[in-house]
């Protein structure tokens, strides 16, 4: 097993089978970097614990750079006998630093507690990336509100017209739960921020190397409270996989809506060329596939939390091979996110709202009932009362085939006494919106409010 990081205990090298299996370099090579890192930190603990003289450091860290060069330049690849990242990289050093220096370093140190460190360095990497991407989307949905402070839809429970909105309050609406995502990656950070390099392969180090040391090296808060934990857990990667998840579903919700209004039937909306598709056989097709895209990968992104979580469930204490399986699904997440989120980004900043077709269909649905039986409740009638009188209105222009607003004096006074032709004060979409003015309401008000609330949650993080 030449080169290999084991093998002096073995008769003879692995079975090519076993070596298939066991070979992670085509997903962990993504770590190099980060493999580097943590062995520049490790190198500065040896020579602070004595096991590398100055020169010996400046030697290792020369060779290091040389293989980081040669990583980023393509230069030093895996090769087919590596089993992970990290003896690709020991390999690596040997050839740049000599056996002699080059095998000094793994000293004090297991693959166990290096990649449980790496995968946090990984994510919190792109955790940034992935918060800056959710950023541009809120500031889109901002942008289109602020573009939008007048315009009138018609606001749906159970997918049925309820009561009319604003455009901008809908928009807005979709921005909140964003906000909580980079609230929770936030919130994640601090519990990542922890640096597992010294737990060594679950029980620490012998040669009182200083993980205060590796950590602040490597921009980490602190090293781990216990090795066995900072080793073998991995909630860190599963609650980092869960806020992917809960990102690309709120995008799917926000997707469904796209889809929907972007039907001949809604026709709310207009999707700008360059962020939709056609068809190879209908030539007149013009479709809202990054929306789909975004719909379908939601399934995706949910199906690497629950992969990962499975592969946690049972597994006893300390470091199992089982985790190396983490890997896989969270980086499918984070390349899912990276991809996705700019596209989606785009689409929503060119949207086209048809505001004159959202007006036109607000009232509709008898969508000013209840604020015709809370017009009656500030004439002083009770609401059990105002809510049968305003459904029986309701009823008498169903039969009719006329709207609220169509009802005459006589229609009003037919079904209540109550119903007098003041009524119609409420009749109006922009009436209506404008008296929901309470705290989080739908009033051009309240929506300001709400669009100044935003900005200064999304300054605070
Ligand atoms: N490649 C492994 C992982 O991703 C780390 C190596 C640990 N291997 C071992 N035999 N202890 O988790």
């Amino acid at each position: 097993n030449e080169g290999a990081l084991w093998g002096a205990r073995f008769a003879g090298g692995p079975s090519a089978a076993l070596a298939a299996l066991s070979k992670s370099t085509h997903f962990d090579w993504v770590l190099a970097d980060y493999d580097i890192a943590g062995s520049r930190a490790h190198a500065t603990a040896l020579n602070a614990a004595g096991y590398l003289t100055d020169d010996e450091l400046s030697g290792m860290k020369s060779a290091l750079d040389q293989l980081q060069a040669d990583v980023n330049s393509g230069a030093f690849v895996a090769a087919d006998s590596d089993e992970d990242v990290h003896g690709a990289l020991e390999r690596g050093l040997i050839e740049r630093a000599g056996a002699e220096l080059g095998g000094r370093l793994r000293a004090g140190r297991s693959r166990n507690d290096q990649i449980a460190t790496l995968i946090r360095l990984y994510l919190l990497d792109h955790a940034a990336i992935i918060a800056g991407d959710v950023t541009a989307l809120i500031d889109a949905l901002a942008a289109q509100a602020d573009a939008h402070p007048d315009a009138i839809m018609p606001g749906r429970t159970h997918l049925q017209h309820a009561q009319p909105v604003l455009l901008a309050h809908h928009l807005l609406a979709h921005t909140w739960p964003l906000v909580r995502d980079l609230e929770r990656l936030a919130d994640w950070r601090e519990r990542a921020r922890v640096s597992p390099y010294g737990g060594g392969a679950l029980a620490g180090s012998t040669l009182g190397l200083d993980p205060q040391l590796v950590a602040r090296e490597l921009g980490l808060a602190r090293p781990s409270e216990n090795s066995m934990d900072g080793t073998a857990a991995r909630d860190v990667v599963a609650e980092f996989a869960f806020i992917a998840t809960m990102i690309s579903i709120n995008l799917s919700r926000l997707a469904e809506e796209i889809i929907l209004w972007n039907t001949r039937e809604f026709g709310f909306v207009t999707l700008d060329d360059a962020f939709s598709t056609g068809s190879s056989i209908m030539p007149q097709k013009k479709n809202p596939d990054i929306a789909e895209l975004a719909r379908g990968k939601a399934g995706r992104v949910l199906g690497n939390l629950t992969g990962l979580l499975a592969t946690l469930k049972a597994l006893p204490l300390a470091y199992n091979r089982d985790l190396q399986e983490d890997k896989e699904p969270v980086f499918d997440s984070v390349t899912t996110l990276e991809v996705l989120l700019p596209a989606f980004t785009g689409m929503v900043a060119t949207l086209t709202f048809d505001t004159e077709r959202m007006a036109e269909l607000a009232p509709q649905g008898f969508s000013l009932a209840t604020d015709v039986a809370e017009w009656l409740v500030n004439q002083g009638v009770p609401f059990r009362v105002a809510h049968e009188v305003s459904g029986s209105l309701v009823r008498a222009c169903e039969i009719r085939g006329i709207g609220l607003e169509d009802a005459d004096d006589a229609l009003l006074a037919e079904v209540s006494a109550h119903l007098t032709p003041e009524v119609r004060s409420v009749l109006s979409i922009e009436g209506s919106v404008a008296s929901r003015n309470g705290t989080g309401g739908t009033s051009p008000a309240q929506v300001a409010i709400q669009r100044k609330t935003l900005a200064e949650r999304l300054e605070a993080l």
